[in-house]
This record gives C-alpha cells, sequence and structure tokens, in this order.
C-alpha cells in the first residue's frame, strides 16, 4: 500500500469515527451552543437552530442539578435508557416542535426511583412519537403528562403505563391503540379531539374519577373497545365510522364506595356509596347503526337524575333502525320477547327519544319522527305485497317475535313531519 493511500485510509477512518459519535453517544446538552443551562445547570433548555438536527440523550446528557429540560424545534431525539435517574430534583420534561421522539426502554431510570415525583411531563406537536415496549418502566410519578398534536402509530400493551394524576392526549393522530395500552388510575383522563384509527378491545386499563372522551374521531372500535370505569364521564361530539360489536360494553360508570367505619368485625364490613356516578352521552355520530352498539350495562349504574343521554345521531335508514324501533317504540303494536333488562332498555329509549338521524344530503331530524313516519305496522293476514309493491319481500320473522303484527319499511313516508 503506498504512504498516500495509507494516509488517506487513517483519515478516512478518522473522519468515520468522528461523524459517527453523535450517532451513537449521547452529547453533554449544556456544552451544546444550541443549549442554554441557567441557574447553574437548574434548568436545560435546547433549541435548535436546525430543523433537521438530530439529538441523542443518554445518561451524559442531563447534569444532575437540573429541575427542568425543555427540547424543542430539532429534528430527531432519541432518549436512550436511564437518561434522568440521576436528576433527584427534576420537575418539568417537555419536548416540543420536533419531528420525532423516540422514548427508549426505561428512557427516564433503569432502576425504580423511591420518592421521585415529577410535576409535568408535556409531549406536543411532535411529528411521530415511537414508545418501545416498557419506555415508561420507572417514570415518576407525574401530576400532569399531556400529549398535544403528536402523531403515534401503534400503542402496544402498557406503552402508556403512566402513574399521573392527569392524563391527556388531544389533537392527535394515532394509529392503533392497542389492548391494555393505556393504564390508568388517573384523577382525569382526557381524550379530545384525536382520530384514532383502530381502538382494539379492552384497548383502556383504566379506572379514574374523571373520563372525558371528546370530539374524537374513530375508524373502527371493537367489542369492548371503551373499558374505562369511572365516577364521571363524558362522552360526546366523537364520530364512530365503524364498529364490532358492543363497544360501551365494559363502559363502567361506576359508584365511589368506602367501607363503613362502624362495621365491627371484617364480616360485618359494608360498603356506603360515598358518590354517585355521572354520565354524559351526547352528540355521538354512529355511522353504522347495529343493535348491539348500544349494549352499554354500565348505564344502569347512573342516578337518573345524573344520566344526560341527547342527541346522538345515526344515519337515517330505515332498515337498519326497525328492529331497534320495534323495540322501544312499537312495542304496543308489536309486542315482543326479549331478554333485555330494565336498565338495558332504558338506556335505549332515551338514545332514541332523543336521537337524530342524517340523511344522504346531511338534513338532520328527529331520529323518533323518521322511523314513525317511514315504519309501517303490518297486521297479521295483511299483505305486505299490496302494502309496499316496489319493496322486496322480507323473510317472515321468526314467530315468538310476531304476535299481532309485524315492522316493515315503506318506500315513501306516509306524511311528512
Ligand atoms: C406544566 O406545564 C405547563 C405548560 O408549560 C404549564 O402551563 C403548567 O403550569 C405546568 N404545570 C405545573 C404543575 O407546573
Ligand atoms: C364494519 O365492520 C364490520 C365488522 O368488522 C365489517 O364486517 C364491515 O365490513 C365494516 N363496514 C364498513 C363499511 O367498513
Amino acid at each position: 500500500m503506498a504512504d498516500w493511500q495509507g494516509r488517506f485510509l487513517l483519515i478516512w477512518l478518522l473522519c468515520l469515527c468522528l461523524g459517527s459519535t453523535p450517532l451513537t453517544l449521547g452529547m453533554d446538552l449544556c456544552s451544546q451552543s444550541f443549549c442554554q443551562c441557567p441557574e447553574a445547570g437548574k434548568e436545560v433548555i435546547c433549541t435548535c437552530s436546525n430543523p433537521n438536527q438530530n439529538i441523542i440523550i443518554d445518561d451524559k446528557s442531563v447534569p444532575i442539578q437540573a429541575k427542568v429540560v425543555f427540547i424543542s424545534e430539532c429534528g430527531s431525539v432519541d432518549i436512550r435508557s436511564n437518561s434522568f435517574a440521576q436528576c433527584r430534583d427534576l420537575a418539568h420534561l417537555q419536548f416540543t416542535n420536533l419531528k420525532e421522539l423516540e422514548l427508549k426502554p426505561n428512557f427516564y431510570s433503569e432502576s425504580e426511583l423511591e420518592y421521585k415525583e415529577l410535576s409535568n411531563l408535556t409531549v406536543s406537536r411532535i411529528g411521530r412519537v415511537t414508545i418501545n415496549p416498557q419506555a415508561f418502566v420507572n417514570f415518576p410519578k407525574t401530576s400532569r403528562s399531556s400529549f398535544h398534536e403528536v402523531g403515534i402509530r401503534e400503542v402496544r400493551e402498557r406503552d402508556l403505563e403512566i402513574l399521573t394524576d392527569e392524563f391527556s392526549l388531544t389533537n392527535s393522530e394515532i394509529g392503533i391503540l392497542g389492548r391494555a395500552s393505556l393504564y390508568s388510575d388517573a384523577g382525569l383522563l382526557e381524550f379530545k379531539n384525536n382520530r384514532i384509527e383502530f381502538i382494539e378491545s379492552t384497548a383502556f386499563d383504566a379506572s379514574v374519577r374523571r373520563f372525558e372522551f371528546i370530539g374524537n374521531t374513530i375508524d373502527h372500535i371493537e367489542n369492548s373497545g371503551m373499558s374505562v370505569a369511572c365516577l364521571n364521564g363524558k362522552i360526546i361530539g366523537n364520530t364512530f365510522h365503524n364498529q364490532t360489536g358492543s363497544p360501551l360494553l365494559d363502559f363502567g360508570p361506576d359508584p365511589v364506595c368506602v367501607p363503613d367505619p362502624e362495621a365491627e368485625t371484617e364480616e360485618d364490613m359494608q360498603y356506603n356509596v360515598v358518590a354517585n356516578p355521572i354520565l354524559e352521552f351526547t352528540d355521538n355520530f354512529f355511522h353504522i347503526f347495529t343493535d348491539d352498539m348500544l349494549n352499554f350495562p354500565g348505564a344502569n349504574n347512573v342516578p337518573l337524575g345524573a344520566l344526560d343521554i341527547r342527541g346522538n345521531k345515526v344515519k337515517c335508514d330505515c332498515e337498519a333502525i326497525k328492529e331497534f324501533a320495534a323495540l322501544v317504540d312499537f312495542e304496543h303494536v308489536v309486542p315482543r320477547e326479549h331478554t333485555l333488562q330494565r336498565g338495558a332498555l332504558l338506556f335505549r329509549k332515551e338514545f332514541y327519544d332523543s336521537g337524530i338521524c342524517v340523511d344522504a344530503n346531511g338534513q338532520e331530524q328527529s331520529l323518533k319522527a323518521f322511523a314513525r313516519n317511514w315504519i309501517k305496522v303490518v297486521e297479521p293476514g295483511e299483505n305486505q305485497e299490496e302494502l309496499d309493491s316496489d319493496q322486496e319481500q322480507i323473510s317472515t320473522p321468526p314467530p315468538s317475535l310476531l304476535s299481532n303484527g309485524h315492522l316493515e319499511c315503506s318506500s315513501h313516508p306516509e306524511q311528512n313531519l
């Protein structure tokens, strides 16, 4: 090998090494030009000057005295394991305006931190957040954790298991919210204005005081997708494009009970209700109506005065709602056997009485008025062909469902209300 070749190779290797350093090792943030560390390093404020700058944070990056760590305006930020374990006073951790944020397993600490509490975790305006399995293991208890305007492709089992008093996910794009992906015993669990492609069965593992699920758009939700127990529940203004089975099956407004202090022995222990649940279920739009979708046993636990069901929408599709209407509105003319409990029927009646249907032109009308207008009671012996000649023959319902007559959708409404 000629001398110049050897030297070239050496220089080339050196460049390779130096060049790759920032990719594999974390940096001491306070020695970087884009970071400021006022108050003797109690605050670490990094604002990238170049939106494509990639930074790596590891256990050498943040000074032990840091109380506040704010990182913003960068390309990708990769947070390695154990990056904050040394910071005993850390209270605010904030990542904003990044293209990507990747949280590696145990990113906060590799060992359990006793008595450590964080005030604020804020993750906002981030194109893609990647949460590795076990990322939040050993993450300290936090007052408020908020994710705002973030993209997350998939949240898998226990990925968002954060011990926090308030958890909020707002204005974000989520691909899949997987089974048991969101553990929470928070005081407030807030989901607002998100688009979620798919909510798997038992996606939530949550027992919270207040649950607010407002203004979200969900492409598909599976049976038991809303597996949340709460004292005060708000499910308002959401759009559900499709579902499998009964998404609300495990949604439980639960009374809060405490043991009776008068009880003498453990066997006599009685639990007293100290607070009754409240439920608002209003202005949601279910694009595909099925009767199963209205299986909501938890609604039975809510005292009538605390139950607000109103303005929920379905499409004006007579065939789709016919059986439902028969159950809640035409029972006197078409008595039928059903196994619904009183509470289950109550929820359906409220949904129907206060519901709205939306026609193909986007016009809205009362669901009840629509049903009464389009559904005809066919008395036994009456010829349905005569009644509605241009409609396909519908198979006769089983005899147990049909005592006096049955219901048909007419092709033209009898009167316009
Ligand atoms: C958390 O951060 C937000 C936004 O930076 C701030 O408004 C709020 O006061 C912080 N909360 C606490 C408990 O410090
Ligand atoms: C709705 O979901 C059901 C059940 O998964 C599926 O069979 C059906 O094709 C879906 N409908 C639409 C319009 O996507």
